[in-house]
């Protein structure tokens, strides 16, 4: 059996540790998760260990970037599960405070990241949600100054506004973006996966599948604008409420007209049912 990775829940706590692990200057890789982890999230921390000596997982539900609409409450917490496989992977020091020690009585201090954070993709849904996600990502980052921090690319917006903070702000964490991971039919692994119906599970690959095709069709010479037009078409038809699909420049996310104005991303979120699934490809 795998020894238990160090659970800290205090800040000063979580200084000692840190500074333990680094000892005589290891290197340490940091992966921030919401828990209710998944071979995806394993992944990323196999990442991490690739890039250091030391990783430290954090574990924290933040609710600053949850609508008061949104699964705030009813997000999945999957503590017992979340420890062992962190542990079958030799995690060191697993980060996990509580919504006081994160935002304290009296917590007034608010990132409000521009550049991707405004390209008018998940911004254009979830206006509340790149502020909370870079003041967490921010904070989690002062709290455990690591050498490297391991995102997923499947929150490629996500990915391209941590990135950019830790440049503009000179945090001195190199954000690494790490692969999709799919199940065997396509669809891309996430923690709000277990949301769907039977049904809706069966129809979720589809968003990938015609993502591959549009894709197919634009390097093969299609023009951005019907090969897009074409695959929303699909989605919709597929049974989802399509919020985007876009091709955007894959380093700023602007909007783009041609491939020869590349690097390109293919974006999209929908929903299915009550469930709203986003997934990314290169194209
Ligand atoms: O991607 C996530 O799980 C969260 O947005 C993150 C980066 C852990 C911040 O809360």
């Amino acid at each position: 059996m795998s020894r238990s990775p160090m659970v800290v829940r205090t800040v000063p706590a979580l200084r000692r540790a840190v500074e333990a692990l680094r000892g005589r200057k290891a290197a340490t890789a940091l992966v921030p998760t919401m828990g209710a982890l998944h071979d995806g999230h394993v992944s990323l921390v196999r990442l991490a260990r690739r890039r250091a000596q030391r990783v430290i997982v954090s574990i924290f539900v933040n609710p600053t970037q949850f609508a008061p609409s949104e699964d705030f409450g009813s997000y999945p917490r999957t503590w017992k599960a979340d420890v062992a496989k962190l542990a079958a992977e030799k995690v060191d020091l697993i980060w996990h405070p509580d919504v006081k020690t994160m935002y304290p009585d009296g917590f007034a201090t608010r990132i409000v990241p521009e550049g991707p954070a405004t390209a008018g993709l998940e911004d254009r849904f979830r206006p509340h949600f790149f502020g909370g996600v870079a003041t967490v990502v921010g904070k989690l980052f002062t709290q455990c100054r690591p050498d490297f921090a391991i995102f997923g690319e499947k929150d490629f917006q996500q990915l391209r506004v941590v990135a950019q903070m830790a440049r503009d702000l000179d945090l001195g964490v190199k954000v690494i973006g790490s692969r999709t991971v799919r199940e065997r039919d396509g669809l891309a692994m996430s923690s709000r996966n277990v949301y769907l119906s039977p049904e809706e599970r069966r129809a979720a690959p589809e968003l990938y599948r015609v993502m591959k095709e549009a894709a197919r069709r634009i390097r093969a010479g299609e023009e951005i604008k019907p090969a897009v037009a074409g695959g929303a078409e699909l989605i919709e038809q597929a049974g989802f409420k399509l919020d985007y699909l876009e091709v955007r420049h894959a380093e700023t996310l602007t909007p783009i007209a041609s491939i020869k104005d590349g690097p390109l991303r293919m974006l999209v979120a929908a929903r299915l049912g009550t469930t709203r699934l986003i997934d990314n490809i290169a194209v």
